[in-house]
């Protein structure tokens, strides 16, 4: 009995083992976790960094103490992420992050820790509302190498002094964000040697000086931001070199000059803002280039020169701002070939003549403001129109401006109601510099339009 059963006893056993590996039993599988086995802990030497750099800037923990593993899988300090070393059997930090929700806050008495650039393998480092009481500034070990890919440095109102020329040793450096702090001194031209750089954010400081021309080294560039802040001299014609440049923000300087030329070869420009500057002169000839432009932002800065026909040839524009700006001469009538407006604020300047009769088939724009001018003649939008844009609409001071009985229900727009013999086929008066009869301009203005167009086909 107990002979006939041993055979397949055995082979129970067999079976058992082949599924469920007992320790022992090594199957091949197994023996190759063990050397891909992930490291748990750092390097002492970096860990003693990192808690110098936490002691001094947050009191949220007694970090050395409750948390003596700072990389611990799955259970690491708030705010870092930790990465395996390629050539050792260490954790390193790849990222610190302070400030914003759910991360280490800082405390009153933080100053920049310029330890955080000798951490090996750092990536990105983002301290948000940090430096906010004392007054630190930022700066640089005398050597080291860096990893860094992203500095973010935002809203640190005690965070001020000039940009040390060593950050040219941040040579991985793909993001700089330095907004709202309190730097001054002119824009280190060593930023400009930083050829990985992708997005460069100064806005909301005090950096004086001109804009370098080294600008232009920076191939990969897609965001440009160096609005609020007290720039001078006119804009480096090289920064036509950046040609992946999709964002340039330089509002709200002090830059004087023309639009440079070179602007038409940012193919791939998708928002430009040049607002509150002391621009004038102008626009440049191939202004029409830029067909990717779907904001154009460029409000306050004494131009005195008269709205170029080239803008209605923007035809992904959303948004046009050009208010207060000393603008001459009629609207453009190409202006009604942009068809996805939602924006479009000329109020403040000096235009003259009708408003063109096609802009009341704008279907997507909801704001619109023309005030402030010295337009004329019957407004040319139906009571649908009028509805629809409602307070968003603004035709107040243009004292040649009327709107046509049947139009006029309830509306304010800050026009009054043409004299019962004034239709809209017929103008109110012949000192507009528009053709006399809106039906012949609508044609006249298509005719011009198509004429551009086949013009700008044959020159290239
Ligand atoms: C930086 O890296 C270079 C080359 O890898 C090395 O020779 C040098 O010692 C490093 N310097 C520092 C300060 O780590
Ligand atoms: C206008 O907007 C629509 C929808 O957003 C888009 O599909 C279309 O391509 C735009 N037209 C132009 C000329 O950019
Ligand atoms: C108002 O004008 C628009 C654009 O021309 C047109 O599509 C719409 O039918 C008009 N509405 C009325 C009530 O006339
Ligand atoms: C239009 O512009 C004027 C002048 O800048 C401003 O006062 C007014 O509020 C604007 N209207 C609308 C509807 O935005
Ligand atoms: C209306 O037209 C008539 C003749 O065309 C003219 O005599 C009269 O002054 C006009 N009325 C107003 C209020 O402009
Ligand atoms: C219209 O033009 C004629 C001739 O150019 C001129 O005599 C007349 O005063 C003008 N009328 C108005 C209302 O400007």
């Amino acid at each position: 009995m107990w002979c006939s059963f041993f055979p397949l006893l055995l082979l129970l056993l067999l079976l058992l083992v082949s599924l469920f590996p007992v320790p022992g039993v090594s199957t091949f599988s197994h023996h190759a976790n063990t050397d891909n086995s992930q490291p748990t802990a750092m390097a002492p030497s970096e860990a003693e960094t990192l808690f110098k750099i936490m002691e001094s800037m947050s009191s949220d923990q007694t970090w050395r103490v409750s948390y003596p593993n700072p990389c611990k899988p799955d259970s690491s300090w708030p705010g870092i992420e930790c990465k395996p070393g390629l050539s050792d059997n260490f954790l390193h930090v790849s990222r610190l992050d302070f400030g914003s929700s759910l991360n280490p806050t800082c405390k009153k008495t933080a100053t920049f820790p310029t330890l955080i650039f000798t951490l090996p393998c750092l990536q990105s480092v983002f301290f948000f509302n940090c430096f906010t009481h004392t007054k630190t500034s930022l700066s640089f070990p005398k050597l080291f190498n860096s990893s860094l890919q992203q500095l973010s440095l935002r809203s640190n109102p005690a965070l001020s002094g000039p940009i040390p020329p060593q950050i040219s040793s941040l040579k991985s450096l793909e993001i700089l964000t330095l907004s709202q702090n309190h730097f001054s001194g002119p824009i280190p031209v060593e930023i400009f040697s930083l050829n990985s750089l992708v997005h460069i954010d100064l806005s909301y400081n005090m950096f004086t000086g001109t804009i370098p021309t080294q600008l232009g080294n920076l191939k990969n560039l897609v965001g440009l931001d160096l609005s609020y802040n007290s720039l001078t001299g006119s804009i480096p014609q090289t920064i036509g070199e950046l040609e992946m440049l999709q964002k340039l923000d330089l509002s709200s300087n002090s830059l004087v000059g023309k639009i440079p030329d070179s602007i038409e070869k940012l193919k791939l420009l998708a928002f430009m803002a040049l607002s509150n500057n002391r621009l004038g002169g102008d626009f440049p000839k191939g202004l029409s280039k830029l067909q990717s432009l779907q904001y154009f932002i460029m409000d306050d800065n004494p131009m005195f020169t008269t709205l170029p026909v080239e803008l209605g040839m923007l035809v992904k524009l959303q948004e046009l701002r050009l208010a207060n700006s000393g603008y001459s001469g009629i609207i453009p009538p190409s202006l009604s070939l942009l068809m996805n407006l939602t924006t479009l604020s000329l109020q403040n300047n000096r235009l003259t003549g009708e408003i063109p009769m096609s802009f009341g088939s704008f279907s997507h724009i909801y704001h619109l403001n023309l005030s402030r001018n010295l337009l004329d003649g019957v407004v040319p939008f139906n009571a649908s129109f009028l509805k629809r844009l409602g307070r968003n609409l603004d035709l107040s001071g243009n004292p040649g401006l009327c709107l046509s009985s049947a139009e006029a229900y309830s509306v304010k727009i800050g026009v009054g109601i043409c004299s019962k013999n004034i239709s809209l086929s017929q103008p109110l008066n012949n000192k507009s510099q528009a053709p006399p009869a809106l039906a012949i301009s609508y044609s006249f203005f298509l005719f011009g339009v198509l004429g551009v167009f086949s013009l700008q086909l044959c020159i290239k």
